[in-house]
């Protein structure tokens, strides 16, 4: 499929949701169209109920627009089943939560490793890549414990971790530091900054211009349609950023 510039790892055309309850009608997304290029770093922000969650799990493929089309890495996402975008999401999308969404019962290790239980492909080296990934979020000292033994800020670095373990093309994280403290909140941006440079493809929802200034990009949106996008001059860094805060 050429429909797509090669560059775009996201296209989408007058992409919209409308959710049905009862009677009801309410219309979350209005018709967007959104080009995201591979390696970009996205905010996307606006008021509560302006449709952010609904369009990221329409990219992240947990959701299909009620109509318009949606590229995903040049393949036709509105197109799929339930199956095939069960697969796909699994491949090719990272997801990160404000709530973090871990399994408390398991620790570091077995968190992380949850994407490969899930995974039909038969996997090489699994031991290694759930160790790289712990590593990768510097979580190694942690991988015997539970998450009720963990602060907030290691929390959300194993939901990154595990986020990570596929080699996703893309991380899609829904306001990642809405429960953190403005020192860990940087933290967490310092790995997300971290991960853009080695070259993955980012989209995070926040509600705080400071949190969007680590991106290269913020779209807003409003009403279910994009109202406006600003390239981000003088992008802040977290690392020089945490260097100047106070130790916890
Ligand atoms: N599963 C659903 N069923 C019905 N309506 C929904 C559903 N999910 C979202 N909505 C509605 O769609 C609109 C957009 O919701 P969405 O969750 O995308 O907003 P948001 O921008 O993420 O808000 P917030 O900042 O509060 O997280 C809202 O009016 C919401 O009530
Ligand atoms: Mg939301």
């Amino acid at each position: 499929m050429l429909e797509n510039n090669k560059d775009n790892i996201i296209k989408t055309t007058d992409i919209t949701k409308v959710y049905r309850i009862g009677a009801i009608k309410v219309n979350a997304l209005r018709g967007i169209n959104l080009e995201i290029r591979r390696g970009e770093f996205v905010a996307v922000m606006g008021p509560s109920g302006s449709g952010k969650s609904t369009l990221m799990n329409i990219i992240g493929c947990l959701d299909v627009p009620t109509s318009g089309q949606y590229y995903l890495n040049n393949m036709d996402i509105s197109k799929l089943n339930d199956n095939q975008l069960a697969n796909i999401r699994n491949k090719e999308v990272g997801f990160v939560f404000q709530t973090f969404n871990l399994l408390s019962r398991t620790n570091v290790y077995g968190n992380v490793e949850l994407p490969m239980i899930y995974s039909k492909d038969r996997i090489i080296n699994k031991k290694k890549k759930i160790l790289d990934a712990i590593r990768s979020v510097g979580l190694t000292e942690w991988i015997r414990h539970r998450p009720n033994e963990l602060s907030g800020g290691e929390k959300q670095r194993v939901a990154i971790a595990r986020a990570l373990l596929n080699q996703p093309s893309i991380i899609l994280a829904d306001e990642p530091t809405g429960n953190l403290d403005s020192v860990t909140g940087e933290e967490i941006m310092a790995i997300f900054q971290k991960l853009n440079s080695e070259g993955k493809t980012i989209i995070v929802v926040t509600h705080e211009l400071d949190i969007a200034r680590h991106t290269h990009k913020i779209i807003y949106l409003r009403d279910g349609i994009i109202h406006g996008q600003e390239k981000v001059k003088n992008q802040v860094s977290a690392e020089e950023k945490l260097k100047k805060m106070p130790k916890l």
